[in-house]
């Protein structure tokens, strides 16, 4: 009995130590797991007039971090919320490619595919609450493969809805009314209502969007805007994208191409731009999709806006080999990989990079009023950062890790998958105005979790204590 006892204290001490861990990780690495402030760019984590003792607890390294999180937190919050210029907190998420079961997929691997779902919405879930951003973007690749049917779709999406990131109702009823309601989207009414519509009449323009369900909210309120990007395992590659691929992405997932411009016509106008790199260079299945993106990008260049912009989009754009772990590369369709699709013969098959063509244009497009600006990509999972600096005397832009044009560069972001298998990372974007310079500054980490075993771990360990502690407690009362 002693034996089982003290066997008993050890794993539920183990349970207690593992689950502070999980849900308090970021204080690990507080400074990548933060928004930048004014007053953590100056160093000053804490305020000069903070007694001896704040000042001191603050520099623990992980006990400083839960202190301000348990005690001076709101005081952040709410400060930020009295500025005369809120600051742009984004939360990126990169690719968490989620799988699906098939008749034949071993129990093992169905159990791995449930785990995984609650391991990710539980890294949403801690960053969430700890960070309370505005906006939250996943970078594409939602799912893990194109080529499944509706059905698999729709529960994929549900799945994606009520596990990984939940939200309010009111932000998902209409999609899970839909998908809870259907087992497939009509793609050819889709195709009919929307293959002859004149470009012009396309709308891409949004303003002083904070919520989608409510409009009357004139800055973010307590639930983050979210933000959804097509990447190639939601729509697929120029080359495989079909009507019935972009019908049930609109539906569920939202308009592939537009922009919200904030605070216009201020000196602290910025704007997002969501951009359907997948429909940008092909040659595609389908015209019409590489069409309208283009006609995007050609509306954006009408578009009078002075403010920064903050690009998101699936795919990283052009630089040279050695920059990121993925190169440049391109593959068509040919002769054995359009075997059995021989339609598909010569279409775009997959890219790493959007090519320096298309680069050179949209940076020219996007980014033309000078203003600073940040891109947001997905795709290549390990991450990646570089500067895109406009060369003074050819204007090529060129990707390079450091500035080489101070006045006249942009820094691109690949976010870092959240997948285990990349310790289930978070990307922090803070946008702060500088009142001085009457501009943006723009500021990215990586907040990094654990490996999916580690949580794995701490759930077998948690039931193992549960059932240790009522084990004792029922031969205590034999
Ligand atoms: C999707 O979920 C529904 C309800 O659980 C199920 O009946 C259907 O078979 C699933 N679809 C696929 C492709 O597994
Ligand atoms: C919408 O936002 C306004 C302003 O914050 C608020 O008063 C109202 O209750 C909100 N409506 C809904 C349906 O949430
Ligand atoms: C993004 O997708 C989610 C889930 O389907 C949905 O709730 C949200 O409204 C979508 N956003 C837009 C802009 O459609
Ligand atoms: C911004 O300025 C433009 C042109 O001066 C004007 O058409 C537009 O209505 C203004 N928008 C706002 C929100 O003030
Ligand atoms: C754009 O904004 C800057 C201030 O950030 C201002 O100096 C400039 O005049 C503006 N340009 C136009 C065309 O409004
Ligand atoms: C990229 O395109 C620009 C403009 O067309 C060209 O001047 C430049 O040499 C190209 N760079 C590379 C690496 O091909
Ligand atoms: C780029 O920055 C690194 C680190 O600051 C420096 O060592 C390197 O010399 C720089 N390279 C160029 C081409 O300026």
């Amino acid at each position: 009995m002693g034996y089982i006892r003290s066997f008993s204290k050890v794993i539920i001490a183990l349970a207690v130590l593992m689950n502070i861990y999980i849900y308090t990780y970021p204080s690990f690495s507080a400074r990548e797991c933060s928004w930048v402030t004014e007053k953590s760019l100056k160093r000053e984590i804490i305020n000069r007039d903070r007694g001896f003792f704040q000042r001191q607890v603050s520099d623990i390294p992980y006990f400083g971090d839960l202190f301000y999180q348990y005690y001076l937190k709101d005081e952040e919050q709410a400060a930020n919320k009295l500025k005369p210029v809120r600051d742009i907190r984004l939360l990126a998420f990169g690719d968490p490619q989620i799988n699906g079961n098939w008749p034949d997929t071993p129990y093992q691997k169905r159990l791995d595919n449930y785990g995984n779902d609650y391991y990710l919405g539980h890294i949403a879930s801690v960053m969430r609450k700890r960070l309370q951003p505005t906006h939250i973007s996943v970078m594409g690749d939602l799912f893990s493969s194109q080529w499944i049917l509706d059905s698999e779709y729709f529960n994929r999406t549900r799945r994606f809805l009520t596990r990984l990131f939940p939200q309010p109702e009111r932000h998902t009823e209409y999609v899970l009314d839909f998908i809870n309601n259907h087992d497939h989207c009509d793609w050819m009414d889709y195709y009919e209502k929307t293959l002859n519509i004149p470009f012009d009449t396309l709308e891409y323009d949004y303003e002083d969007v904070y919520d989608w369900t409510n409009s009357s909210l004139t800055e973010p309120g307590e639930d983050a805007l979210f933000i959804n990007i097509t990447g190639n395992h939601d729509v697929g590659y120029s080359g495989d994208i079909t009507w019935q691929h972009m019908a049930r992405y609109k539906k569920l997932f939202g308009k592939d191409n537009y922009w919200i411009e904030y605070n216009k016509n201020t000196s602290h106008a910025w704007r997002l731009v969501v951009l359907n790199t997948m429909a940008l260079e092909g040659p595609p299945l389908v015209d019409r999709f590489l069409e309208e993106t283009w006609d995007f990008v050609k509306r954006l260049d009408e578009r009078e806006f002075n403010g920064s912009t903050v690009l998101i989009t699936h795919i990283p754009f052009y630089k040279r080999e050695g920059l990121c772990i993925d190169g440049p590369y391109t593959e068509y369709y040919d002769e054995t990989s359009s075997e059995r699709e021989p339609y598909k013969l010569g279409f775009l098959r997959a890219q790493n990079f959007i090519s320096n063509e298309s680069t050179q244009i949209i940076f020219n497009t996007i980014f033309k009023n000078g203003k600073p600006g940040m891109i947001l990509t997905g795709h290549d999972h390990e991450g990646c950062e570089n500067y895109f600096s406009k060369d003074i005397d050819t204007g090529v832009w060129i990707a390079s890790k450091n500035i080489t044009n101070p006045s006249r560069y942009i820094k691109e972001v690949t976010v870092r998958s959240m997948m285990g298998e990349y310790y289930g990372n978070t990307g922090l974007m803070t946008g702060i105005f500088n009142t001085e310079k009457q501009l943006w500054d723009f500021h990215y980490s990586v907040c990094p979790f654990q490996i999916q075993h580690v949580w794995w771990a701490t759930k077998i360990v948690s039931i193992i204590a549960i059932f240790m502690k009522s084990l004792t407690y029922i031969f205590k009362n034999l």
